[in-house]
Parts: structure tokens; C-alpha cells; sequence
């Protein structure tokens, strides 16, 4: 800056930008489409017009996808963009994000299968604040039959699923490719429950989809409701996610629609019009509604049932609910037959669960030769968290990795198994550098935290624990 020059320079006695901005913002109507479509009727007089939301049709996702080739052709006086940071999706790795450009205004040549196109796309609105901002395309082309050709073709490609999954948000149905890729890695295999539990949950859910005769010839209406509750961190997720998974790879693959919440910029009963709507189209489909009873509240219970059960035909539709409150879920989405008629409880798990789980992770960490993981811990660890959820548990056993990676990496407080205290590790000795391999120090650690941070357990309990925990110790190290 060269000093003050700026402050210096005196006002001009007309504000050009201040009047802009006040006439701008004080029309009777916004419109932008109205403005654009009339601008660019004036530009090419003899091309046609269709107007096409992005968010229907993405014109520029399906050219980036490789089926048309697509280049700037304005000036960048003549563009509006906003220049926004991305960050990291993950700060692993280095990464530190990106500048990217927000087109607001921009024009562009398309060329598909031999035509061009003129496409202008803008940011704008129609109406008032109430409405959210729209991002329009303006497609230009000598006839309105190579328009429909094109739209019609990318409008295919948009309404399929690329390793995506519907995902219900604000009011929008959204393609999410995180929520694919995390359901790929789900499998029955890792989860932990009753067995028959386990083999029912399965069947009602593959026997349905494999039953559309069945009901016809039973003349019932073919769709199910299945509710999963229970206290948290014991499975509801992850079996939902299993399920997915094993309903992408049958022989005729059952997509997922995965409702998250009602809110929307237009209230929750369009919400429930957009969710019902796209899973009459989709059907037969697995409609999952996490949080059950937070998505459906007593302002739109009623409208909720009616789109369940109401005249419209939901042939196909299986709906899963999970919640860990059964008893704050109307009686009629929760009693009635036909409605979420089945349910399953996911309690926290039994001792032998229990067991169970440690020995999943005694598999799973089988290949890592830093740990050592004998087969006693499983039982003692069973016995000591009698009360804790799948979800604790796990938290146990990575606190207790963590606890050994620290060890390994030269920190030196551990609890010594052979005086029972926190202590710095010797150097050199027999019992605390022998046992930096185990895990159980860790779980034992951890464990204890977690008994006393329970504000429930009264001092006598949390004093019974501790040495029932120091007894299991001392078991496993004879
Ligand atoms: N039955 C189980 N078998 C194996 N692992 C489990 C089980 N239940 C929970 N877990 C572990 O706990 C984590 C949380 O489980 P999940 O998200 O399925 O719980 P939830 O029942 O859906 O809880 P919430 O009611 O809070 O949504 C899982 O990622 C998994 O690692
Ligand atoms: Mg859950």
C-alpha cells in the first residue's frame, strides 16, 4: 500500500454501488430466471431456450463423467465466481485442502455426440428468502429436438446411482458416495448378536423381497415395517449397514433410500411427499429411517401414517426404523399391524457376548505381532464389563492398543500388573517390560475409568469392582 493514498482520495459525491445494491434489492419481484431467459433471447435470437435445474439435471456432471466435452467460451469480466476454500476431508495424509471456484454466472460450449450446445448457467432465485437459491442451466440450441435428445439422455444418467446411495437431507434427496463406500466394508460377519436374533433379522428381511408372489396370491399389500431399538452402541447401525450390503449383491440388487431428517426449507410433510414419492419409484427398496423417533414427531405423526398407508400403493417399500426409544414412538406407528410391525431389541450384550467380541478382536489383531492376545482375556474381560455396550467395549480395546503403541513408543507410566499402581516402567526387569504386549493392561485402564465415571455407582460398588477387576488381573498374569 502506498501510504494512504486511498484514505486520502475523497468521497464521490454519488455512491454508484450504494444505489445499485438498494435498487437491486428492492424489486417488486425476483426473478432470475425471467432475466436471464430474456437477455439470452436477445443474445441468439435464433437458437431456443430450456431452462433445466442443476439439481435435477447436472449437465456438467454427466461431461465430466465422459459423455460430452465441455469449455468455457466468456470472458472472466463476464463471469461471477465465488472463490471458496475447501478444506481436507481428512487432515491425514497432508492434505490441506484447496481453492475452489463457485460458478455464479458462466457460459460454456457443450459438444455431445457430434452437436453443440451454448449452456449458461446462473445462481439465482424466484420469490422471496423462503425459497432457497436455484442453480439453473440456460441450454441453447439450434432445435428444440437436439435439446430433448440431450437432456433426455443426461437426464437418465443423472436419476441413476454411480457407487452412490440416496440419501434423504434438507428437504433434497442427495447421491452420497461416502455412505456407499462405508456400506461396502459392512459385513454380517462383524457383527455380534443372538444367533437366532441374528438369522431372523436376516430372513425377514431377504424373505420379503423374495415373497412379491406370495403377497400377490395372498392378496396383501407387499410391504413391511421393521423397527430396531435398544439402549445405544449395540448394533442397530451396523446391522442396518450389513443388510444394505448384503442387498446391493443379491441377484437382483435392492437399492437403500436413507432418510436423516424431515427438516426442510419447506416443512416436514414435503419432506414426507419426497421420501415416499421417490421410494414408490424406486421400490422394491429398503427405506431406512434412522432416529425414528426424532424424524417422526406428533406435528407430523399423522401425515407420516397416511403416506405409510394411506390410498397410495407402497408395493415393495420394506421400511427400517432404529431408535433407542420405543416408548416415545406413537402407538400407531409402533402397534399397528402392517405399519412397523416387527421389532427387535439390541440390549447391551451377555457375558458371553461378550466373550464373543473380545474374540473377534483377538482375530482381528491376529496379524500383529506387536500385541500378544491370549485367550484368556477374553473370558476375564467378559466377566468385568458386565453392563458395558458393544460400543464401551470397543472403546476398551482401542484405548488399551493406544495404551500399548504409547509404551512401545517410549512413555513410561503404565499400571504395573505386579504392584498393581501406576509406576514408571523399568528399563530393564521382569514383569512391566514382559507384559508391554498385552492388552490388558489397557482394558484394565480403561475399564476402571469408566466404573468410576459412573456417577450411578455408588462407592461400594465401584470398591467391589476394583478388586473383582485387580482378581481378573492377577488371574491373567498366573
Ligand atoms: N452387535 C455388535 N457386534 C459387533 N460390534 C458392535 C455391535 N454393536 C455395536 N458394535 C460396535 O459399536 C459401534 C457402534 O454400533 P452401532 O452404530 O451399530 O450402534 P447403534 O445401536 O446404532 O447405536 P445408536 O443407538 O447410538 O445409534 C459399531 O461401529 C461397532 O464397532
Ligand atoms: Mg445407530
Amino acid at each position: 500500500m502506498t501510504g494512504g493514498t486511498l484514505a486520502a482520495r475523497p468521497a464521490p459525491s454519488h455512491n454508484e454501488t450504494a444505489s445499485r445494491y438498494f435498487e437491486h434489492s428492492s424489486a417488486p419481484r425476483v426473478n432470475t430466471d425471467a432475466v436471464i431467459v430474456e437477455a439470452l433471447r436477445a443474445e441468439y435470437p435464433e437458437l431456443h431456450i430450456t431452462v433445466v435445474p442443476q439439481y435435477e439435471n447436472d449437465l456438467f456432471g454427466y461431461a465430466a463423467a465422459g459423455h460430452a466435452s465441455i469449455a468455457a467460451i466468456d470472458k472472466e469480466k463476464d463471469r461471477l465466481t465465488w472463490k471458496t476454500f475447501l478444506p481436507p476431508a481428512s487432515r491425514l495424509g497432508g492434505q490441506r485442502g484447496a481453492l475452489v471456484d463457485f460458478v455464479k454466472l458462466g457460459k460454456y460450449l457443450l459438444d455431445w455426440q457430434g452437436k453443440e450446445y451454448v449452456v449458461c448457467i446462473a445462481d439465482g432465485r424466484d420469490g422471496t428468502m423462503a425459497y432457497p437459491q436455484q442453480t439453473n442451466q440456460y441450454i441453447l440450441s439450434g432445435s428444440i429436438e437436439a435439446s430433448n435428445k440431450l437432456l433426455f439422455e443426461s437426464g437418465a444418467w443423472n436419476s441413476e446411482l454411480h457407487s452412490e446411495i440416496w440419501v434423504f437431507d434438507s428437504g433434497y434427496w442427495q447421491k452420497s458416495a461416502e455412505l456407499w463406500e462405508s456400506v461396502q466394508k459392512s459385513n454380517w460377519d462383524d457383527v455380534i448378536l443372538e444367533t437366532s436374533m441374528k438369522r431372523a433379522i436376516i430372513a425377514d428381511v431377504e424373505n420379503f423381497f423374495d415373497s412379491q408372489e406370495t403377497y400377490e396370491r395372498l392378496k396383501v399389500a407387499w410391504k413391511r415395517g421393521i423397527i430396531y431399538y435398544g439402549p445405544p452402541g449395540n448394533g442397530k447401525t451396523i446391522s442396518i449397514k450389513a443388510m444394505m450390503n448384503a442387498l446391493y449383491k443379491r441377484d437382483k440388487p435392492v437399492p437403500t433410500l436413507y432418510v436423516k431428517t424431515l427438516a426442510s426449507f419447506a416443512g416436514p410433510e414435503y419432506s414426507i411427499n419426497q421420501i415416499f414419492s421417490l421410494a414408490r419409484r424406486t421400490a422394491p427398496c429398503y427405506l431406512v429411517f434412522e432416529d425414528l423417533d426424532s424424524i417422526v414427531d406428533d406435528r407430523v405423526r399423522s401425515y407420516f401414517l397416511n403416506a405409510v398407508d394411506g390410498i397410495q400403493k407402497n408395493d415393495g417399500i420394506l421400511m427400517v426404523g432404529s431408535t433407542n426409544h420405543l416408548d416415545r414412538l406413537d402407538p400407531g406407528i409402533a402397534k399397528r399391524p402392517s405399519r412397523f410391525d416387527r421389532k427387535y431389541l439390541f440390549p447391551n450384550p451377555n457375558t458371553e457376548e461378550r466373550e464373543k467380541y473380545m474374540k473377534y478382536w483377538q482375530h482381528k489383531l491376529s496379524d500383529n505381532h506387536d500385541l500378544d492376545f491370549p485367550d484368556k482375556i477374553c473370558p476375564a474381560v467378559a466377566k468385568i464389563t458386565a453392563g458395558f455396550s458393544f460400543a464401551y467395549l470397543q472403546e476398551a480395546v482401542v484405548a488399551s492398543l493406544l495404551a500399548i503403541a504409547r509404551d512401545k513408543d517410549g512413555f513410561s507410566e503404565s499400571v504395573c500388573l505386579e504392584c498393581m499402581e501406576t509406576h514408571a516402567k523399568p528399563t530393564s526387569g521382569r514383569t512391566c517390560d514382559s507384559e508391554t504386549k498385552r492388552p490388558y493392561k489397557g482394558l484394565y485402564d480403561w475399564v476402571w475409568a469408566v466404573r468410576q465415571a459412573d456417577e450411578e455407582d455408588p462407592d461400594l460398588e465401584n470398591y467391589i469392582l476394583w478388586r473383582e477387576i485387580k482378581k481378573q488381573v492377577r488371574i491373567l498374569k498366573e
